[in-house]
């Protein structure tokens, strides 16, 4: 059978399904219209049956969707049905920030360490969880299972540490520095730019302002 290939576009929208349809179930609501949904979520009806239809639909006529199965199979989608031994590399503000962010957890992503450079870090703890040094993360890895490594170090040092942790096994990598990497295919890297998040809204911003500027303009000349 030929294998459907899902575009990018799809896959990222299907974290934000996942999460109106878990606030959803956590108003007890049993199941809901695609127009429902489309209206909460401000994407056309259109829009979210052709998404959910690359899996199959998920749906039926007249009844809609139940909420519990679609969230409980979009997540399955985006393999939140398993559970993620998650490593932090540099225990700075970003990476004691995310080490703080309990809600992780409930996704299933759990942070089992977080190595440093800094000796005077090492022996601290966030929520629970060793600080350690880098000197250790070899040996952390042959004796820990971990599936993904956060890195929230200074650009320079990525590189370097993304293809150790590749070396060592790493497949999943939650890159925030503001470099890309060059490692195996086998190694899936998903960046965090808030920089370009910032940027995006920028250019939204300066568009509506010219598009503001020019309607003052027409109703000027209409004067
Ligand atoms: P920070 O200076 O507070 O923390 C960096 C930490 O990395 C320090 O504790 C330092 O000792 C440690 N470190 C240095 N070299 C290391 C190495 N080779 N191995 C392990 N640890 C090492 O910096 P901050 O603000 O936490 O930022 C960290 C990184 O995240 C930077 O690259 C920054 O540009 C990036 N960043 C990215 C954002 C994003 O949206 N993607 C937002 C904010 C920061």
């Amino acid at each position: 059978m030929e294998k459907k290939v899902i575009s990018k576009a799809v896959i990222n929208r299907l974290p934000r399904y996942y999460r109106y349809l878990g606030d959803l179930l956590e108003k007890d609501v049993v199941r809901i219209s695609s127009k429902e949904l489309s209206e909460r979520m401000k994407v056309t009806a259109s829009q979210i049956r052709q998404d959910l239809n690359n899996f199959g639909g998920f749906g039926q006529q007249g009844y809609g969707y139940n909420v519990e199965y679609l969230h409980s199979e979009i997540g399955k989608i985006l393999g939140l049905d398993k559970k993620y031994n998650v490593i932090i590399i540099g225990a700075g503000n970003l990476g004691q920030a995310l080490a703080n962010y309990a809600d992780f957890e409930r996704r299933g992503f759990f942070v089992k360490a977080i190595f440093d450079v800094n000796p005077r870090l090492v022996g601290m703890s966030i929520r629970g969880i060793e600080i350690r040094l880098m000197d250790e993360l070899e040996e952390f890895l042959k004796t820990n299972e971990v599936d993904i490594a956060a890195l929230t170090l200074p650009k320079t040092q990525a590189a370097q540490v993304a293809s150790d942790l590749a070396k060592w096994g790493i497949k999943g990598i939650w890159n925030f520095a503001p470099t890309d990497f060059n490692l195996p295919k086998d190694v899936t890297v998903e960046n965090v730019h808030l920089a370009e998040s910032l940027m995006k809204l920028s250019y939204r911003l300066s568009v509506k302002e010219k598009e503001q500027q020019e309607k003052e303009q027409q109703e000027k000349e209409q004067q």
